[in-house]
């Protein structure tokens, strides 16, 4: 199978690297708005191209990934979706709902493989959980809470076009990291969210804007008179309560200025028989609370876990699997779904249009300052 990549800053190189550890994918070409032919001879891709849409046309992949900024990814999704060739798009999905809510129809109309990067899905330990709340193991859930946490934006010196609501949306943090967070919860638990109530806070009112652009994550160090102040009217943090279907409480913590915590997604999920939690910086182990016993730390070892959660494992016990892994396994299903049409459980169109639509009802409920029911 072909694949190609659009974007190719932090997440574009990785999705490189992790196609090619498939074995059956080959990427055939890349596309960047800036040095796309550099880019294509630091990362051994045959072909760099400036315009996506030569690319798509000339190339002709099986597959295109998505991995610009956001108020792209309806356009390229669109464009390829049309000719007929399948969309691995990040998150979050669209710039708005509507653009994701037109997308999904459109795939659905060309009979086209859609998926997200919801790859957290796929960390071993965190299906565990999802494999265990199957199996009863946990019970009845009672409570869910965690959340997501980074430090890569703690000083007003720190920028990226995220910070730049024309290019990100109108939620930051939540529609950015807390995305993740929910699609976990509700993979892993089954449960649906029924209501939010959401509360915001943007403690750096103006940033320092770099005059030249930046990459994420990229550390480069300027000096005053390199930066213009900005106004920045997207939330650094956002705390969310959820009501579930079956009547449980959720909550989260999502913060982009926590000094320390690098890139850390906790879940916990409280049941009738047991609690588990989960760290994705600590991300081979799961604990498990008890209350009548000793509580446990759960190794990832594919031997003794669940043999669907095995499958996600690569690598014996004691073998560290985590960010880049994820995407390896996420890729497979969906290119087991192009290939032989073999159902996965990836995030798709329907998933990446459900964040979207909970991120609505997050921000209607920050701005209004009230519980909002979600009603599909
Ligand atoms: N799943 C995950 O864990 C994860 C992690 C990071 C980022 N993401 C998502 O991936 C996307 C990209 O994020 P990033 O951190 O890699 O950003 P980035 O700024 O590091 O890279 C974006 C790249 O896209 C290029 N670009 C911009 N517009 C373009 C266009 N029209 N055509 C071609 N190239 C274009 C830029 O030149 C840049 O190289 C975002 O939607 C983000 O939310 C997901």
């Amino acid at each position: 199978m072909k694949a190609a990549v659009i974007g190719i800053g932090f997440i574009g190189a990785v999705h490189i690297e992790q196609l090619r550890r498939l074995g059956d994918v080959e990427v055939v070409a890349l596309a960047d708005r800036t040095e796309p032919e550099e880019k294509a001879k630091q990362l051994f891709v045959p072909k760099g191209y400036h315009d996506y849409k030569e690319m798509i046309d000339k190339e002709k992949p099986d597959c295109v990934h998505i991995c610009t900024p956001n108020n792209t990814h309806y356009q390229i999704a669109k464009y390829a979706i049309e000719k007929g060739i399948h969309v691995l798009c990040e998150k979050p999905m669209t710039y708005t709902l509507q653009e994701a809510n037109e997308l999904r129809t459109l795939a659905r109309e060309k009979g086209v493989i859609h998926a997200m990067n919801f790859n957290y899905r796929f960390y071993p330990m965190a299906y565990q959980m999802r494999e265990m709340v199957k199996n009863g193991e946990v019970g009845n859930i009672y409570t869910i809470h965690g959340g997501y946490l980074q430090d890569w934006l703690y000083f007003d010196t720190d920028y990226n076009w995220r910070l730049e609501k024309e290019a990100s949306g109108a939620s930051r943090a939540f529609a950015d990291i807390g995305s993740h967070w929910i699609d976990l919860v509700e993979f892993v638990t089954g449960l649906k969210v029924v209501e939010v109530l959401a509360d915001f806070a943007t403690f750096h009112k103006t940033r320092k804007k770099p005059k030249k652009s930046i990459d994420t994550y990229s550390g480069m160090s300027l000096r005053p008179d390199d930066y213009e102040e900005v106004p920045i009217d997207t939330e650094d943090y956002a705390a969310v309560l959820f009501h579930m279907n079956n009547g449980a409480h959720a909550c989260c913590h999502i913060s982009q200025v926590f000094a320390g915590r690098k890139n850390q997604m906790t879940l916990a999920i409280g049941g009738s028989k047991c609690a588990v939690e989960w760290d994705s910086e600590n991300s081979n182990s799961l604990w498990i609370g008890k209350r009548g016993e000793a509580n446990q730390i759960y190794a990832k070892d594919p031997s003794i876990l669940a043999p669907k959660t095995a499958i996600l494992s690569s690598y014996p016990g004691g073998h560290v699997e985590g960010f880049a892994d994820s995407f390896k396994q996420n890729f497979r299903q969906i290119y087991d779904r192009i290939a032989s049409g073999k159902t996965g459980e990836y995030g798709d169109f329907e998933t990446g249009y459900r964040e979207m639509y909970l991120g609505e009802k997050i921000i209607q409920s920050a701005r209004e300052k009230r519980w909002i029911s979600v009603d599909e």
